[in-house]
């Protein structure tokens, strides 16, 4: 489930006594020092209650003493490293969140796209942070769909969507493609009818195959290397660049026009802006930005 239910009020002052485990004020400022370093996660003061609690969990699981203890721990045990990223990353996420993305991307990229040279133009997608799935999904509905409905619903489209995140929890939850029934209410009804998404029951729903098949799943840091090489027709990366800094953000962005096919576009979320310029990148409609073709 996404983590949305982190108490921030009512912050004791540090190593105060009716905390379960010590946490000095050097404590947070190294392992938000730790977690910039390593993912460009910016945790700033108001963060130091959000990131207790989350990392609570890893002390009582490790058995450990005080933060002090789980410093050590981190420095010293490379495997701690994967377990601080996903109980420090941010994961909340839905079907069809923003949906006006959704449906700029079927009216003006995947139905005039697939329909091209016969449907058999190469067609790729990323969710860059694509947390438990529910944004890759949604992409591959709309894809899928448009697929179906295409003058030539026979010909072979190479339609792919790539979904990475630095959290390996999430990843699991996505490529798993097993949803709680109440979550598709977002989700428009002509393509809850025609994926299995409508009327449910209380089970758990897997994703339909014809979905599941469109889409890969991949751990990726945003701020390291990139092993793909693109180009990508569309990049969603929608409520991550809100958790980084200006210069680690100005610098993602000329890496997504790098990566992005002349003509392409970038969704970023509600929130965000590209703040400065970008040569080569145009606002074209609410916080849809397309490369020049
Ligand atoms: C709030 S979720 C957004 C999910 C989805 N894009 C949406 O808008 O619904 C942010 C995601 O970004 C991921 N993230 C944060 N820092 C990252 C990094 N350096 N590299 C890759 N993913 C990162 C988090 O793990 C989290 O799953």
């Amino acid at each position: 489930m996404p983590r949305t239910s982190l108490a921030v009020a009512s912050v004791p002052a540090a190593g105060a006594g009716d905390r379960e485990f010590a946490f000095s004020d050097e404590d947070f400022r190294d392992l938000a020092a730790i977690a910039h370093r390593q993912t460009g996660i910016v945790l700033a003061d108001s963060k130091r209650q959000l990131v207790y609690s989350r990392l609570c969990r890893r002390l009582r699981h490790l058995g450990l003493s005080d933060f002090a203890e789980y410093r050590r721990r981190l420095a010293d045990d490379p495997g701690e490293s994967e377990a601080f990223i996903n109980a420090i990353s941010t994961n909340l996420t839905k079907f069809f969140r923003e949906a006006h993305h959704f449906e700029h991307f079927r009216t003006e990229v995947a139905e005039p796209l697939l329909r091209g040279a016969g449907g058999r133009r190469r067609f790729r997608v990323w969710s860059a942070g694509c947390s438990t799935g529910e944004e890759p999904y949604s992409i591959a509905i709309v894809l899928r769909h448009a697929m179906r409905v295409g003058k030539n619903p026979d010909a072979h489209h190479d339609a792919r969507v790539l979904a990475t995140d630095i959290d390996t929890d999430v990843l699991a939850r996505g490529a798993g493609g097993e949803y709680p029934a109440d979550s598709f209410s977002e989700v428009p009804r002509p393509y809850r009818q025609a994926f299995g998404l409508d009327n449910t029951g209380d089970e758990p729903v897997t994703m339909d195959a014809s979905l599941r098949e469109l889409i890969t799943f991949g751990q990726l840091n945003l701020i390291e290397r990139w092993p793909m090489r693109g180009p990508f027709d569309v990049i969603f990366c929608r409520n991550v660049m809100i958790y980084f800094d200006a210069p680690t953000k100005a610098t993602l962005i000329s890496r997504f026009i790098d990566i992005l096919a002349p003509g392409g576009f970038l969704y970023i979320g509600h929130s965000e802006s590209l703040l400065g310029s970008h040569p080569g990148l145009k606002l074209i409609g609410r916080t849809i930005y397309r490369r020049d073709a």
